[in-house]
């Protein structure tokens, strides 16, 4: 089975964007192109995420559309939804049908739009991503996004002392990296008093614990590592995906803060790439709250559990500590166009092990590892990836 490499990736700025979702795509599709130097004709397949076009924008059946505005049309085309992990799925299926030898070059990416560009405000848009939770058991007790990550980390605080200082040492750490992407939608110094001092939106999150509404796209080319070296974008190599998922709604799952499907995913990962959490040298995690990072990086394995908090105020994820973690700002500086997020976490991978990501640059980045969760942590997705040359 030969191995998939990325040889191309690109993403917009993520902010917000006036453009129709297949102008969006294509910015972030040709820059991806442009870097592999693939042909288009030599493009075999497109697999893409967007999670919620069809009721933000009433726009759905994307796969072919925004293959034809690529002048892609005729290959195969699929769409993916699965929550906030849409386009990691994505591709992890481009990326198994390269190693099954069923396509050798295959573009993959996401876009989505969730800023009022869209016609629907901060309440209305929220009502929309609760559409991701149990519609007959969830929905109706008016349980938001913001609401579902705040009764985990509760729960995280509640077991391990996690303080809300601690969370906000995330959101600070995250914005200082934030300002060294420029393509992050709020990268900017912040400071703790700052975050504790935003309005409260979901005990124990402040607006500044949470992400925002972003509009954006991302994609990358993926190919088989036996034709990898005939483009020009450096290789690097996917060595394991893992996917689980876990019950949902949030009061079946057996033990919610530790992230089944999260943990269960990694695990699968790391045995595929054969490495262990020790081999890792930074991490790209959903941070879509603060909370929500702390509980990641103990599933994945790169902290004991319960210390995830602490780790945060002893600065040992920041760019220049011991385990780097959301170099890129993460969704909470970079944004979160939640059917991108997936593949630009990809891109930022690509990226970093390729020494080519800057001031954000994480020194002596061999193996990285991208950490994407869908709905109530319900849907996992986990990648390694490693430096090719
Ligand atoms: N982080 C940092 N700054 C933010 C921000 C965020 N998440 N969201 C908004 N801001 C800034 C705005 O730029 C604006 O700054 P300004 O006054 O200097 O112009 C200010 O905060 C207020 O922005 P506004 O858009 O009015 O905020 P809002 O109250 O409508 O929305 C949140 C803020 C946090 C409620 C909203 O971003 C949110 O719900 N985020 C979570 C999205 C989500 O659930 N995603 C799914 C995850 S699973």
């Amino acid at each position: 089975m030969a191995r998939a490499c990325v040889v191309g990736a690109g993403m917009t700025q993520f902010g917000v964007h006036d453009e129709p979702l297949e102008e969006l795509f294509a910015d972030a599709a040709l820059s991806a192109i442009h870097d592999a130097g693939v042909d288009g004709d030599e493009i075999e397949g497109l697999y893409f995420g967007n999670a919620m076009g069809g009721i933000t924008e009433n726009d759905t059946h994307l796969a072919p559309k925004l293959a034809s505005h690529l002048g892609l049309q005729g290959i195969p085309c699929q769409r993916f939804e699965d929550a906030c992990a849409t386009s990691s799925n994505a591709f992890k299926h481009a990326v198994q049908s390269v190693e099954a030898g069923v396509h050798d070059v295959v573009l993959v990416g996401g876009v989505e739009r969730c800023t009022a560009e869209t016609g629907l405000d901060t309440e209305a848009m929220t009502r929309t991503f609760a559409s991701a939770s149990h519609r007959e058991y969830e929905q109706p007790t008016g349980l938001t996004f913001p609401g579902v990550f705040a009764l985990l980390t509760k729960r995280h605080m509640h077991e391990y002392g996690t303080t809300e200082e601690q969370l906000a040492e995330v959101a600070v750490k995250n914005h200082a990296h934030g300002q060294y992407n420029p393509r992050a939608h709020f990268g900017r110094e912040a400071d703790v008093a700052e975050v504790l001092d935003s309005p409260v939106v979901a005990d124990p999150f402040h607006l500044m614990d949470c992400c925002p509404f972003s509009d954006g796209a991302s994609a990358v080319v993926v190919v088989s590592e036996d034709v990898a070296e005939t483009y020009d974008g450096d290789p690097v190599a996917v060595s394991g995906i893992g996917h689980r998922t876990d019950a949902v709604p949030i009061a079946d799952k057996a033990a919610p803060v530790e992230t089944t499907a999260a943990k269960e995913a990694a695990n699968e990962a790391y045995a595929q790439a054969d490495i262990s959490p020790d081999d890792v040298d930074f991490a790209e995690v959903h941070d879509c709250f603060t909370g929500a990072e702390v509980i990641a990086i103990e599933a994945l394995g790169l902290v004991p559990e319960g210390e995830g908090g602490a780790a945060a105020m002893r600065g040992d994820t920041y760019l220049s500590g011991e385990m780097p973690v959301n170099p890129s700002g993460g969704l909470k500086a970079k944004g979160h166009p939640i059917g991108a997020t997936g593949t630009a976490q990809i891109v930022e991978l690509t990226e970093q092990l390729r020494g080519s990501a800057g001031d954000r640059q994480v020194a002596g980045a061999d193996k990285g590892i991208a950490h994407n969760l869908g709905g109530d942590t319900a849907t996992a997705v986990v990648t390694v990836m490693e430096a090719a040359r």
